[in-house]
Formats: structure tokens, C-alpha cells, sequence
């Protein structure tokens, strides 16, 4: 392991011990609500399954994340982390999970962009066998800027959707050169964590960040995805009149059949008392559209990067930007309009200053996926080719099994005739 020069959180903060006493005490509330991780936890301690890999990790560092760091640490792997946005950070979080002996955090809230890649060179300085990434910018970074590591690395997990469309994309470029699973992708990830986690803790999030009622507004939701779909049917429960826009025909369809207005952009920007964007495509509302709203109108992201909405042609247009409130810009307009951005226009649920993230029980689940994951590449990683694979289904299934013994919810199963008739195309009419 070559030594870096990028130095862990540890140097960056005054009173490191402060820090790490917070970071612990928000780990340890998340942990007792995360039971997937901790019935995890029993198996990886006594059988080790990550004993001798490195686990390097680009993910939002905060306290439910933090506890899958450290079940990877104590399946024995060695990990070293950074952030995967620069503003999601928790820094006393990163300063608790860095005081542990076999992790290395180089996470900070607030870096600016070149000390965001020097992190992530920094975490492949460790020489990771394994990685984790939320969004994709290590195993981009592995293979533009330090591909001799692949050689020696298993393979990797991804979690977010954008990551998984940019990691399909490099596969069908045959650029690719190692196996990663698609955790987004899985049942136990994505239709509770995309669905529930994006709608709840967005609209938590934007509600506490403004001191604003979703009541009677007009919601505008861009994109009708997963994310997309949470936060529709969550905000219409909290009142507000929902309006979709989208590009796909089908999901329009069933915007428009679950109830919701469906708009393009152009019409609804002039109505929205709120947009929030989740397409996880780029230049969704633009300057045209700045030019139609509402006085007071918040603009808000949940997809992952920061290109949904054109900030560049929001200041072009605004005499003038100043702090309406703690995460919140108001750009005002040459004819006195207020158009109030949150969060910077980044992923709002985690880059707000009050964010806190998806809801614990929500992570427990998608954590508990990439944590089988990652044993699944520790114990048979030779067995994937270079490429994106679906997450096997029995990896899910476990964590299904978990979660729902921890509810204390039974369920039945299939009996033998069952499974034969399931199995079988000879029993017609
Ligand atoms: P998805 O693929 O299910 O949905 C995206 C939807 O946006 C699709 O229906 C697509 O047709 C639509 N779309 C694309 N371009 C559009 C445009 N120009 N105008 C209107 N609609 C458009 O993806 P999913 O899972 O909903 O994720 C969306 C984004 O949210 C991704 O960037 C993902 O990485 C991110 N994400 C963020 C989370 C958070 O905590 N904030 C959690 C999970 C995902």
C-alpha cells in the first residue's frame, strides 16, 4: 500500500475527538434501527468471509452507510472511503469511522472538485481487490486514470441508478473491464429505497429546509422513475397537486393513470410552486422555463449529479443571488421574481445542510444487498466475467428473509406440487 498524499478526515477537522464521539453516537441510533446489518454483523465476525481484501468505497458518508463500512471491516476486509458527492458528507461520521483500525476515511463535507478526485486516487492508493460506489466516479476513475489495479481486483458493486446506466453504458462499449453487480437494480434495493427512501426523505428534507407546507402547492415531479413515483404518490398524500412531466410515453401513461397531470415542462414550470427533478438525465429545466415561473417557485434535485437543473442560465439571468436561508439561493430576477434553488441543485435529500439521507430501515436494505454482495465477490468473484451483473436473485432473497424474520412477519412457501405446476407447460385446460 503506497502511502497518499490527500490525508484522511482525521487532519482536516479542529477537534478531532468531538467528532468522533458525534460520528459514533448517530452510527450507534442508525445500527439499532438496522437489523439486516446487524444479523450481518454475527456471521461476519465469526467467519471472516472478507479476511485479506481491500474494500475501496466512494459512497454519501453518513451514519447508516457507516455501518456497512464496518461490517465490511469486521468481515475482515481493510477499507478505505471517500465521499461520492461533495457536499453529502457527514464529517464527524467520516472522523468516527476513520478513528477505526482497519478503515481509512478521506471523506469531507464541502471539498471542491479536484480535492474530490484526489480522495478517490487516494482511497486507490490502498490498492482496493474490491469496489463499492455510489454513482460510479471510482471504477471510472480506476479505468481512465490508474487501470493497473484491475488486475488484482475481484470485482465491484454499484448503487445508484445513474452508476448503473453509466456502467452499462462503458459494458456496451466493451470498456468494462471487471465484473460489477447492479445492486440498484435488485428488488430489495430498488423498490423500497428509490420508492420509499427518495419520496420521503426529499420532501422531509425540502420541508425542513424551507419551513414550507406541501399543502395545496403544486408539485412538479420530473421523471416518473422510481424516485419519481415515491415522491408523486408521497407529496399527493401530503395535499399538494401533483404534476408529472416525462419522456417516456409509458410512464406518462401511468402518471396520467394513477391520477397525476402530466405536462411538459414547457407549461409546467409556469405553474410549479415546486420542481423537484429526478430523471437522472441532464438539462431537464432550462432557461426558457426559469423565464415562465413563479415568483418564490423552489427548484430542487433528487437525481444524482448536479445537471437537471441549468444553474449556469439561472445566473445569467438573475441580477442578483444571495443566501434566502441556510441551503437555499434566491436568484432574483431583473423583474423581481425570486427563484429559490435548494441544496445547490444537487441530490437534495443528502446535500441539504439539514439532509439526513433515506430513512435507516430503508438503507438497512439496501446496505444488507451490497453487503452480500461484496461476501458473494470475496467468496466467488472468479466465477464473473468483466461486465454488469444482475445481483443473484438468492443474495435478495436473504435479504428479504432477514428483514421480514426481524418484523416478525411470516410468510408462506411454495409447496412441492406448487413449484412442479409453476415449472411445468403441460397442465392446460
Ligand atoms: P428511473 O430510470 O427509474 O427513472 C427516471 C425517469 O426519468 C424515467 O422514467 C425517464 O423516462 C425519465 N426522464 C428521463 N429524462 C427525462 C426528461 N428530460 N424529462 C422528464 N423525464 C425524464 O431512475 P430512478 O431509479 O428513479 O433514479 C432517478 C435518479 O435518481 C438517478 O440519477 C438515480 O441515481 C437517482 N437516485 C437518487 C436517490 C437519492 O437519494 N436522491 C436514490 C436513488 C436514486
Amino acid at each position: 500500500m503506497s502511502e497518499s498524499a490527500y490525508p484522511p478526515i482525521s487532519n482536516h477537522l479542529e477537534d478531532v475527538e468531538a467528532a468522533q464521539t458525534e460520528g459514533r453516537r448517530k452510527m450507534e441510533w442508525a445500527l439499532q434501527h438496522m437489523p439486516i446489518l446487524q444479523s450481518l454483523r454475527g456471521e461476519f465476525k465469526s467467519a471472516a468471509p472478507l479476511d485479506g481484501e481491500t474494500v475501496g468505497m466512494a459512497m454519501h458518508v453518513e451514519a447508516k452507510t457507516a455501518n456497512l463500512v464496518e461490517l465490511l471491516a469486521l468481515g475482515g476486509a481493510e477499507v478505505a472511503i471517500t465521499g461520492c458527492n461533495p457536499l453529502s458528507t457527514h464529517d464527524d461520521v467520516s472522523a468516527a469511522l476513520d478513528a477505526h483500525e482497519n478503515i481509512t476515511s478521506y471523506a469531507v463535507r464541502g471539498v471542491d472538485d479536484d480535492e474530490y478526485y484526489e480522495a478517490i486516487d487516494a482511497v486507490l492508493d490502498h490498492e482496493p481487490t474490491i469496489t463499492v460506489d455510489d454513482g460510479m466516479d471510482m471504477i471510472a476513475a480506476i479505468h481512465e486514470d490508474r487501470p493497473g489495479l484491475i488486475e488484482t481486483i475481484v470485482g465491484g458493486c454499484e448503487e445508484t441508478t445513474t452508476g448503473v446506466h453509466r456502467l452499462r453504458a462503458m459494458d456496451d462499449d466493451n470498456a468494462l473491464e471487471y465484473p460489477v453487480f447492479a445492486v440498484n437494480d435488485t428488488p430489495m434495493k430498488t423498490l423500497f429505497d428509490n420508492v420509499h427512501g427518495t419520496g420521503e426523505s426529499s420532501l422531509a428534507t425540502i420541508a425542513m429546509t424551507t419551513n414550507l407546507s406541501f399543502a395545496g402547492k403544486t408539485v412538479v415531479v420530473a421523471g416518473y422513475g422510481y424516485c419519481g413515483k415515491g415522491i408523486a404518490k408521497k407529496a399527493a398524500g401530503q395535499n399538494a397537486n401533483v404534476v408529472v412531466t416525462e419522456v417516456d410515453p409509458r410512464k406518462a401513461l401511468e402518471a396520467h393513470m394513477e391520477g397525476y397531470d402530466v405536462l411538459p415542462m414547457a407549461e409546467a414550470a409556469a405553474e410549479a410552486d415546486l420542481i423537484l427533478t429526478t430523471t437522472g438525465n441532464r438539462d431537464v429545466v432550462l432557461g426558457e422555463h426559469f423565464d415562465e415561473m413563479k415568483d418564490g417557485v423552489l427548484l430542487a434535485n433528487a437525481g444524482h449529479f448536479d445537471i437537471e437543473i441549468d444553474l449556469v442560465a439561472l445566473e445569467e439571468r438573475a441580477i442578483e443571488v444571495y443566501e434566502a436561508r441556510d441551503g437555499v439561493d434566491a436568484y432574483e430576477m431583473p423583474d423581481g421574481r425570486r427563484l429559490n434553488v435548494l441544496a445547490e441543485g444537487r441530490l437534495v435529500n443528502l446535500a441539504a445542510p439539514i439532509a439526513l439521507g433515506h430513512p435507516v430501515e430503508v438503507m438497512d436494505q439496501s446496505f444488507g444487498v451490497q453487503a452480500v454482495c461484496v461476501r458473494e465477490l470475496a467468496n466467488n468473484g472468479g466465477a464473473y466475467e468483466a461486465g454488469v451483473h444482475n445481483v443473484p436473485d438468492e443474495l435478495d432473497r436473504e435479504i428479504a428473509e432477514i428483514k421480514l424474520e426481524a418484523e416478525g412477519v411470516e410468510h408462506d412457501a411454495l409447496t412441492e406440487t406448487q413449484r412442479e405446476y409453476l415449472g411445468s407447460w403441460d397442465h392446460g385446460t
